[in-house]
């Protein structure tokens, strides 16, 4: 036990003390007794069936107890007493005749902490009375002061979770606005977008990503042609074919996204930095802009591509109608193991009812 805390913050002499013996003279110099060295708050019964209620409405915070009593001895108090999980019961001090070593060995076992023998002696009494109280106050005080330390780790780990969804919602923002920034500089739509990250999502969930992965897929595949802001109008707008060097721009539509989205420790930021630096890498190693092969390109690039060919394949864009879904299935179902995962493409082949639908939920308006 800490010294400064039973010298210096424990006063036993204002804890409550609850006499329990049938004999009213027992309990009188009990109760005298203790006045003599200090205890104020001495309560005292002689009905051993009051207990229960007294500790109810006053706890206390030792029991000096009697054995031999009518009604309920001793070891009965005990026993109803340890029942009552829903009481925090101070320390027993039995009082036993003197010499009746059985009895005080079976109080200590029934739940005494220590025995004092009749007829009372004052130095053992103050002294037992003293180090029980001593203990109990020091428990208490740290039992007190765990809890407000719970209370202290509960408040602040709410605070960090708040803290932390609000963090989440402004990467959300941020990365959604990015999104829609990388838009208005292409022909993609907004639609697209939605579709390509549904599909994105779908596929993921199939190759194994838990649901918390699935929803990175989601939030960050819509930023993988963010890119695309760093491209010049001319090259990125002009409506006819594009020069071997203009191409040559376009290709660097994905380190310039990486760019963007380097340098962030979240998790979906790294995401969406993967998913933009290696949405045009090939299965085969034919893609741009590292030629990474089969599975050094990341899970998350390997299917935003495939979603996002499916979505741009089956769209219609100002140069180009919509391809019917047959010939868009059969395109990569031919490109499996060259552009595509193929492992993804089963998945795919398997998910195209589910797909379709996402198509259809999140189809452009036609156009009148
Ligand atoms: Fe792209
Ligand atoms: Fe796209």
């Amino acid at each position: 036990m800490n010294q400064a805390l039973t010298k210096n913050n424990l006063d036993t002499k204002s804890s409550k003390i609850l006499v329990v013996d049938d004999e009213a003279t027992n309990v009188r110099l009990l109760e005298k007794m203790l006045a003599a060295v200090g205890y104020e708050h001495v309560l005292s019964t002689q009905d051993p069936r009051e207990v229960e209620n007294m500790l109810r409405k006053d706890n206390s915070d030792l029991i000096l107890l009697d054995i031999n009593m009518p009604y309920m001895d001793g070891y009965q108090v005990m026993d109803h007493l340890n029942t009552l999980e829903d009481l925090d019961i101070p320390p027993i001090l039995v009082l036993t005749a003197q010499g009746s070593k059985e009895y005080r060995q079976r109080a200590l076992d029934g739940g005494a902490r220590d025995y004092i023998t009749k007829p009372f002696d004052m130095d053992e009494l103050t002294s037992r009375v003293r180090n029980l109280l001593e203990v109990h106050l020091a428990q208490k005080m740290i039992k007190e002061q765990n809890k407000i330390l719970d209370q202290k780790v509960e408040e602040r780990t709410h605070q960090l979770q708040i803290a932390q969804d609000k963090l989440h919602d402004s990467r959300l923002q941020i990365v959604r606005r990015l999104g829609r920034a990388a838009e208005y500089r292409d022909n993609e739509t907004g639609l697209h977008i939605i579709r390509m990250s549904k599909i994105s999502a779908l596929l993921g969930a199939s190759a194994g990503l838990n649901e918390y992965e699935c929803d990175l897929l989601l939030n960050a595949s819509p930023m993988h042609d963010i890119g695309k802001i760093g491209i010049p109008d001319n090259v990125l707008l002009k409506p006819g074919k594009l020069t071997k060097e203009e191409f040559e721009v376009i290709q660097s539509h994905p380190q310039i996204g990486a760019n963007i989205l380097a340098e962030d420790e979240s998790d979906l930021l790294k995401m969406a930095h993967d998913i933009a630096l290696t949405h045009h890498e090939k299965w085969d190693g034919s893609g741009y802009p590292a030629g990474l092969k089969g599975e050094e390109i990341p899970l998350s690039g390997r299917i935003a591509a495939l979603a996002d060919v499916y979505d741009a394949l089956t769209s219609r864009r100002p140069y180009k109608e919509p391809w019917p879904v047959e010939k868009a299935v059969e395109y990569i179902k031919e490109n499996s193991g060259k552009h595509f995962d193929p492992s993804l493409v089963e998945k795919f082949l398997e998910l195209l009812p589910e797909i379709l639908k996402i198509s259809s939920e999140f189809r452009e308006p036609d156009v009148a």
